[in-house]
């Protein structure tokens, strides 16, 4: 195996990263929304859909604070800084394997931030005949809101900052961080 000194550099101690909340920082709020969620959705056998890539981290770690029956699936919509983005339109990459008709759904996203997608996304769910849709986001960049989207349950309110870690990205890098970090400069 090589051992040059660019295989050697800490990914999690990059200079380049201010860390805005810790792992013990997410988990511990991650446990106190679980609470919430177990509380109110006790009966109803909600399922949670996951917004792929980013928000699977937090969906993982949520799903295990949520102490009732439950289940889980996946979509994919266009990504961020896509061309279609300022058009505000919005496509579905990978759809639900499954009907929703009368099921609660629980909408699990990593970040709002103008709010196009998921404007887009809660309305697709609700016209599918879903007897509730609500979203649960780890992050609201509240600052940046194009298109109204009401957070039924939140992490955390950030500034208008580019973040990363905990399964947010940029170009695809720093998904794997166990924290969430402001990116200094993006073309370092
Ligand atoms: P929206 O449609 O503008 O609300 O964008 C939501 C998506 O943009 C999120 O699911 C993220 O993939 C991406 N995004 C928005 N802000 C950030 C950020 O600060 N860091 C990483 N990804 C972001």
């Amino acid at each position: 195996m090589a051992t040059s000194s660019a295989h050697m550099e800490s990914e999690f101690h990059n200079p380049n990263l201010e860390v805005l909340f810790s792992a013990e920082e997410i988990q511990a709020r991650i446990k106190a929304m679980g609470a919430e969620i177990t509380r109110d959705y006790a009966g109803l056998n909600p399922l949670l859909v996951g917004v792929l890539k980013g928000a699977c981290f937090f969906l993982s770690d949520l799903m295990r604070s949520i102490d009732i029956k439950l289940s889980v699936e996946f979509m994919a919509i266009s990504s961020y800084g896509s061309s279609t983005r300022t058009s505000g339109e919005v496509r579905i990459l990978k759809d639900l394997d499954v009907p929703i008709e009368g099921r609660h759904i629980i909408v699990v996203e990593d970040i709002v931030d103008t709010g196009l997608t998921l404007s887009y996304l809660l309305a697709n769910l609700k016209s599918r005949g879903a007897a509730s849709v609500k979203l649960v986001a780890l992050l609201d960049k509240h600052e940046r809101r194009e298109r109204p989207v009401e957070i039924d349950y939140l992490g955390f309110q950030i500034p208008d900052h580019f973040v990363v870690g905990y399964g947010l990205d940029f170009a695809e890098r720093y998904r794997n961080l166990p924290f969430i970090a402001v990116l200094k400069n993006p073309e370092a």
